[in-house]
């Protein structure tokens, strides 16, 4: 990522303040969704960091890490899996509840989704505390995989998701940052 790179990505993020609740700014990736450059921008980086990791599966969190995870998958050549908001996968599932920047909720992935070979990469739109992607951490090595590295698009350092991963062993990329 060249610094022309991160203020491209940043001048087609929108931020909106007090959404959704007073005191957040909410850092709005539709922006990149709807402009095709910002999008081959955000999978290539990811694609080209990640290829050569032994990867054998992309795991993305609802609903945002879908939107990266799934064609980051394709990109890469490997298969997708979603973890999901509570009662929406139809088959035997492990579940982890988590503290949200904003709230709490609960996650669950396929029992059978990945096997004890498997290499994961988790994709999600942004770091912020770092609850959604320590639950999903916690639910990939559930099922016996193994799982080091996280990529984000936007990350928030002052809300410490890196140190909280960092203590998981799962390393951290985000491609821009705000204070
Ligand atoms: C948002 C975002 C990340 C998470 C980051 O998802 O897409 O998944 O919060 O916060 P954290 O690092 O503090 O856990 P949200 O739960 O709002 O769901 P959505 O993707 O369905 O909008
Ligand atoms: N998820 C958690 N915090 C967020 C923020 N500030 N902007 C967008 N999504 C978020």
């Amino acid at each position: 990522m060249t610094e022309s790179d991160v203020s491209y990505l940043k001048s087609v993020i929108h931020d909106v303040p007090d959404y959704p609740i007073p005191g957040i700014i909410f850092r709005d990736i539709t922006g990149i969704l709807d402009d095709a450059k910002a999008f081959q921008l955000c999978i290539d980086t990811m694609k080209t960091r990640y290829q050569e990791q032994g990867i054998t599966k992309v795991v993305g969190t609802e609903a945002r890490g879908f939107l990266f995870g799934a064609p980051l998958a394709l990109a890469m050549g490997v298969g997708f899996v979603p973890v999901r908001k509570p009662g929406k996968l139809p088959r035997e599932t492990h579940s982890q509840t988590y503290e949200l920047e904003y709230g709490q909720d609960t996650l669950e992935i396929h029992q059978d989704a990945l096997t004890e070979d498997d290499v994961v990469l988790m994709v999600d739109d942004l770091l912020a505390t770092g609850g959604t992607i320590e639950a999903t951490t916690h639910l990939i090595r559930a099922v016996g995989a193994k799982v080091n590295h996280a990529v984000f698009v936007i990350g928030l350092p002052g809300l410490k998701g890196h140190e909280r991963l960092h203590n998981l062993n799962v390393d951290v990329f985000s491609m821009v940052e705000y204070e």
